[in-house]
């Protein structure tokens, strides 16, 4: 029998401060999250500075929690891995240090870990018979991208965007419709009650670039489709706006990912990141992998938004691969996939 592999996982690069412990890769034994959401909310969105300082705060209660319920010691622990990278800085640099002090005094590997690959790995978790190769939409609120995921641990990105990520076009659009913040799962609600053919919104395409994404072009559409409305007195109906504006953004991503699966000669779609959650993206999505004879997945709510289950995950696959840091790592805000 091969040795257990346990990791303990720490994540804080935006505003979640998560501590988990994976078993083997793909067994969660615990998976603690501690949101700054409702802190945030008061501004209407992240606060990099306020974001740091409760990381500070809660990063050594949600490690203890996490050692706790998986019922394990740091005597038990085989490696730390956290993420290093993309992210906010300041908030980064609150689990790099805590990561880096752990496996110092406790005589561990240490092991940064990119967010996106964490996102990606997610879906491993609840998915026991997903294997590499295929391919990834990663949709948060930092980030869209398009991925081949050719191995554990080895991502050829094929398409980005060139400007607002999905999620922040979700959060934009929510705000200037008077939902709020976050902004992405109270259109996913809203959009339920109203007509996605009511308003035609932009799906942009980006010459040359087929897997490239724009998401800029939609909130304007929206922002003027309101002004319009409010310069000839007519009514605003914001569940058409948000089902309308949900619905463009669902067409691009959907249609993209089928796209890449056929170009790549792969059978298999996988979506991971905050919007994710998203239930019309969801939906979508099943209906054409069913069509298309390409097998789905995607992870619970939970493994969506950000955690640390996830970046234990993706630690195990680059443990196993041997990847190992040094006491000089470092949070790197705009760390690119696949950069060491
Ligand atoms: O992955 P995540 O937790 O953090 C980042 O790494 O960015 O993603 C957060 C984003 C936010 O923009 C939020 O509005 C969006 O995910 N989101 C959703 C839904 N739930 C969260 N967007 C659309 N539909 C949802 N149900
Ligand atoms: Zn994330």
């Amino acid at each position: 029998m091969s040795k257990e592999v346990l990791i303990l996982a720490i994540e804080s690069s935006c505003d979640e401060t998560a501590a988990a412990v994976v078993r083997n890769g793909r067994e969660v034994l615990s998976n603690i999250i501690s949101s700054q959401i409702a802190l945030h909310t008061l501004y209407g969105g992240v606060v990099p500075e306020i974001a740091s300082r409760k990381h500070i705060e809660k990063c050594n209660q949600v490690i203890e929690e996490a050692l706790k319920q998986a019922n394990v010691s740091f005597a038990d622990i085989t490696a730390i891995g956290v993420t290093y990278g993309p992210g906010l800085v300041g908030a980064l640099l609150v689990g790099v240090s805590e990561a880096k002090a752990i496996a110092y005094a406790a005589r561990l590997p240490l092991i940064g870990i990119h967010h996106i690959e964490g996102h990606i790995c997610a879906n491993f978790i609840e998915n026991k018979e997903l294997e590499p190769p295929f391919i990834c939409l990663v949709v948060s609120g930092g980030h869209t991208h398009l991925v081949v995921v050719r191995d554990y641990g080895v991502y050829q990105i094929i398409g980005k965007t060139r400007d607002d990520a999905a999620g922040e076009a979700f959060d934009k659009v929510a705000r200037a419709i008077g939902l709020g913040y976050p902004g992405g799962p109270k259109i996913d609600k809203l959009a339920k009650e109203g007509n996605a053919n009511a308003i035609e919104f932009p799906r942009a395409h980006i010459e040359g670039s087929p897997y490239d994404f724009s998401f800029s072009g939609v909130k304007s559409a929206v922002l003027n489709h309101l002004n319009i409305c409010k310069m000839k007195g007519a009514e605003i109906n914001t569940a058409d706006i948000a089902a309308s504006f949900q619905a463009s953004i669902i067409e691009v991503l959907v249609s993209r990912a089928v796209q890449a699966a056929k170009e790549y000669k792969l059978d298999k779609i996988a979506i991971a990141g905050g919007v994710a959650s998203n239930s019309g993206l969801r939906e979508a999505m099943k209906q054409i992998c069913q069509q298309e004879g390409i097998a789905f997945y995607y992870p619970s709510p939970i493994y969506c938004t950000d955690n640390a289950a996830m970046i234990g995950v993706a630690a195990y696959y680059e443990y196993q691969k041997g990847t190992r840091h040094g006491w000089d790592l470092n949070a790197v805000p705009n760390l690119k996939l696949g950069e060491r």
